[in-house]
């Protein structure tokens, strides 16, 4: 039985809610699901058993983790008629438009797993979200580049089905590469759980209010979206690119230096961690990994991300704001050379972090104590004044 925190009575806290699923120390950079170091689940665990400790607590025994996967994998279809929605977004729709879209209209398909009163229906809630993203996500990809929907196939793995469910095509057959199949896991796992982050508030808010689960996740995904939160992964690529070359780095640090200039490095700097964020130091050995497994080891946007990161950490502007990279600085390296469009940056995030506001919501309701989520504010507008008719303005 895991030691539990016992926090000082006299702890003062600005904190928004108790958590009892993910530990951040943003000093020390330290990043602990359960109490377990995200190094260590990223380096011998994988996505759906991190999927178990994240919601049931621990670690599952080998027939624990069996019996999980196979109700995941019993639910990776989507209801036939959801395709639908696909086919009413216009072509050049942001993946996330769609993702956001779909998962708010499953609460329309799956009644029976809606009432958030019933134990059992959020169990099941679950489950089908956490099967189900790789699907909505995958199909929101091949309707951005006009390929037919690839149904899932129950006989792969997690990560292995969701990347054939992309990059498969009727006309040839398409074998899963295991080094990409390793990579979206650890990717899938490094962006699971991450505490109290704006997606993850958004989430409990709207929980808190008792709507259904799938509405709520798809609130996640909204809040996700934002180029300060999940978009920076998406962005921070894009400015890579921007970036060029080695020779051209001086140019843009010194432009997210300029507080007249609202460029800002993206992929650096974190709400919590004024350390490293350990997320971002295993996507860095990753993306050096992958990259030489592929073979584009020399890839530029590789060479000019670890060169930023060497200049700014040397830099008394991002020293003294303690500003690192965080885990959306490296990932979309890997995604790049897996072969996704900046564009499915974020969707693949939102269908990482799935289990993570799954797991916080199911904390939040199963808690009797909650009560729903109602911020006050520092009123700064006009004080009490009579009306007056327009014939006197
Ligand atoms: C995620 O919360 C989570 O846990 C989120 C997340 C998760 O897993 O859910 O970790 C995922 O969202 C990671 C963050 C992804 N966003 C980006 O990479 C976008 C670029 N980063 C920034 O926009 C920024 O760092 C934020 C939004 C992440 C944090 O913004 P803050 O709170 O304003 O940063 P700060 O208070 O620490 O800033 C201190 C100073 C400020 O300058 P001064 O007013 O003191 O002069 O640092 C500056 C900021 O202007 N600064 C940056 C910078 N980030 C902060 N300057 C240049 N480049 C940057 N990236």
């Amino acid at each position: 039985q895991a030691d539990v925190f016992t926090f000082d009575p006299g702890f003062t806290s600005t904190a928004s809610c108790e958590s009892a699923i993910t530990f951040i120390d943003g000093d020390k950079g330290e990043l602990l699901h359960r109490g377990y170091p995200i190094d260590q689940l990223a380096a011998k665990s994988h996505y759906l058993e991190v999927c178990y400790l994240l919601l049931y607590g621990e670690l599952p025994t080998a027939q624990q983790l069996e019996d999980f996967t196979n109700r995941v994998t019993n639910h990776t279809m989507l209801h036939e008629q959801m395709t639908h929605f696909f086919r009413g977004f216009r072509r050049d729709a942001h993946p996330m438009a769609i993702v956001c879209g779909v998962v708010g209209a499953m609460s329309a398909f799956y009644h029976d797993s809606t009432d958030v009163n019933d134990p059992w229906q959020r169990e099941v809630a679950s489950i089908r979200m956490i099967a189900k993203l790789p699907t909505i996500t995958a199909w929101a990809y091949k309707y951005s580049v006009g390929q037919p929907f690839v149904y899932p196939d129950n006989t792969l793995d997690y990560a292995s089905n969701f990347l054939r469910m992309c990059f498969a095509v009727p006309a040839e057959e398409y074998v899963v590469d295991p080094i990409l199949a390793r990579a979206m896991d650890r990717i899938f796992t490094l962006h699971a759980d991450h505490e109290q982050n704006a997606s993850t508030s958004t989430v409990r808010l709207a929980g808190s209010s008792g709507a259904n689960p799938f509405a709520c996740i798809a609130a996640g995904v909204a809040c996700l979206w934002g180029p300060a939160h999940g978009g920076a992964n998406e962005a921070a690529l894009n400015m890579l690119r921007e970036v060029g070359s080695v020779d051209r780095i001086p140019e843009f640090i010194a432009r997210a230096k300029d507080k007249d200039d609202p460029f800002r490095l993206m992929g650096f700097g974190h709400r919590v961690y004024k350390n490293f964020d350990p997320r971002a130091k295993v996507m860095k050995e990753s993306a050096d990994e992958v990259l030489a497994l592929l073979g584009v080891e020399n890839n530029p946007t590789l060479q000019v991300a670890k060169e930023l990161e060497k200049i700014a950490l040397e830099d008394p502007y991002f020293v003294d704001r303690k500003l690192y990279p965080n885990v959306d600085f490296y990932s979309g390296i890997i995604l790049d050379a897996m072969g996704f469009p900046t564009s499915m940056f974020t969707p693949i995030f939102a269908l990482s972090r799935t289990v993570g506001w799954i797991s916080q919501w199911k904390e939040m309701i199963a808690d009797e104590k909650q009560k729903i989520g109602r911020p006050r504010q520092l009123y700064t507008g006009a004080t009490h004044r009579d009306y007056i008719n327009v014939e006197n303005r």
